[in-house]
């Protein structure tokens, strides 16, 4: 992990600032993300992109990681915004990114939200279904507005990822069938209010090798040069996201090998190409700090490890079964003999649990750890579940450290429930 170091006597480091004194001062559980990283990451991705002679644009998926100090540095690192809602259109607006930077993915838009995109003026809708394309029209016309659109296809190539983040097998709710799309692009020619412009495929996320990609884009290669011998024209073929990261020791692959399989398979078609990374930008970016609540031993078997962060914090390895590495905060601790310990927190379900089997020097009571890797998708897919209130937000930069997000009251928690009488409860 080039963000963190280990100093003997401040412990764990993320760029310049030492972890304890975060979570001293801000408390745990508490996300970190880092300023530098973000930067040095969005500069290596577009880098490789143009080490590759490829005119790209790119567009940060929102989904995994909206806050605003986020995407406002991601902006001026020259990303636009890939959005799957009404509030993560308004969200990327809000950071400064301008509409003309952002793009509309998701395969259930509803009408304030298609409205929403139209009235904003956005780049450019990527239509999931010919349902959809039917009810854009209808929209756009009815608010006497034109957008660009472009077909988001299911190429049914098989990402070889976890099953609930795989989407471009036929059989999910994601794309339009390949054989279906160059008829549905003729008909949206016809239809008012929409100009088609190209396609997109977005084929799944943590994709490892890319050989998938390479399938997907020679697949959407040949389809655009049938559009365009039916006399159609096609300027934009948007490339999706999914580019993984090396949470444990997966050979991941690199932005240049991605802008190498870009341009082997898309190289020559002269269109405008577009990418929508989200994790690769941000998971490296970010921790997750928490406090060892108990040591709670077990005869005859490795020891359960309580932190204060659970499962309604970082949901991954409840959902996916996900790694994440996990490090002593304390340079110390970082220096003992490990043992197999069960890292868990303390929410009441059984799949409240970081990891199992994991070798870490014991960590006691009060000890604390960061959970790595955790800037994308984290703090994004928490919940107040078992009425835990959000975490504390802190932004790195270089030596320096603010709080983004202040830790959510308990209070908050309730402040806008209402009694059935109508009684507004005091918060
Ligand atoms: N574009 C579209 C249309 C997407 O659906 C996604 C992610 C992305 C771009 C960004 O993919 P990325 O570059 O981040 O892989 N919560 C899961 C990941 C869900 C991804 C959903 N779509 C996880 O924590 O692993």
């Amino acid at each position: 992990h080039p963000n963190l170091s280990l100093d003997v006597l401040s412990g764990l480091m993320l760029d310049g600032v030492p972890l304890t004194a975060i979570a001293e001062e801000v408390g745990t559980p508490c996300w970190v993300i880092s300023a530098d990283t973000l930067r040095k990451r969005a500069a290596q991705l577009l880098g490789a992109m143009k080490g590759a002679g490829l005119s790209v644009s790119a567009h940060f998926a929102v989904k995994a990681n909206g806050h605003l100090a986020v995407l406002k540095i991601l902006a001026e690192s020259g990303m636009g915004a890939d959005v799957v809602s009404g509030g993560e259109l308004l969200r990327a607006r809000k950071a400064g990114i301008p509409a003309s930077r952002i793009v509309f993915s998701g395969v259930g838009k509803t009408d304030a939200e298609l409205r929403l995109a139209l009235e904003e003026d956005i780049a450019q809708i990527n239509v999931e279904s010919a349902e959809e394309l039917e009810v854009l029209s209808g929209v756009a016309a009815s608010l006497g507005r034109e957008i660009d659109v472009a077909l988001r296809v299911n190429p049914d190539v098989d990402a070889k990822t976890h099953a609930k983040i795989t989407t471009g097998v036929a059989g999910n709710k994601f794309g339009i069938p390949y054989d279906e799309a160059l008829g549905l692009y003729r008909q949206a020619q016809a239809l008012p209010g929409l100009k088609p412009v190209g396609y997109a495929v977005h084929i799944g996320s943590q994709i490892l090798t890319m050989e998938p990609y390479r399938a997907a884009y020679a697949r959407i290669a040949e389809l655009v040069r049938a559009t365009r011998a039916a006399g159609m024209a096609v300027s934009v073929v948007d490339c999706g996201g999914g580019l993984g990261i090396c949470y444990r020791d997966e050979g991941a692959g690199s932005p240049q090998a991605l802008a190498g399989a870009m341009r082997s398979e898309l190289g020559d078609l002269d269109v405008r190409l577009a990418i929508e990374p989200g994790r690769w930008i941000a998971a490296p970016a970010g921790v997750l700090l928490a406090s060892v609540i108990l040591r709670k031993a077990v005869t005859g078997g490795e020891p359960f490890i309580i932190l204060d962060a659970a499962m309604n914090d970082l949901l991954r390895p409840s959902l996916y079964d996900a790694w994440h590495g996990i490090l002593p905060l304390s340079a110390h601790d970082a220096g003992l003999a490990p043992e197999a310990a069960a890292i868990v927190g303390p929410v009441c379900e059984s799949g409240d649990m970081f990891a199992r089997n994991r070798q870490l020097p014991p960590l006691q009571r009060g000890a604390r750890v960061a959970l790595l890797d955790a800037g994308a998708y984290g703090s994004v897919m928490s919940s107040t579940y078992n009425a835990r209130p959000l975490a504390a937000e802190v932004l790195v930069d270089g030596d320096r450290w603010s709080v983004i997000r202040p830790r959510q009251s308990v209070e908050s928690l309730w402040a806008s429930e209402v009694m059935p009488d109508g009684v507004r409860v005091e918060a």
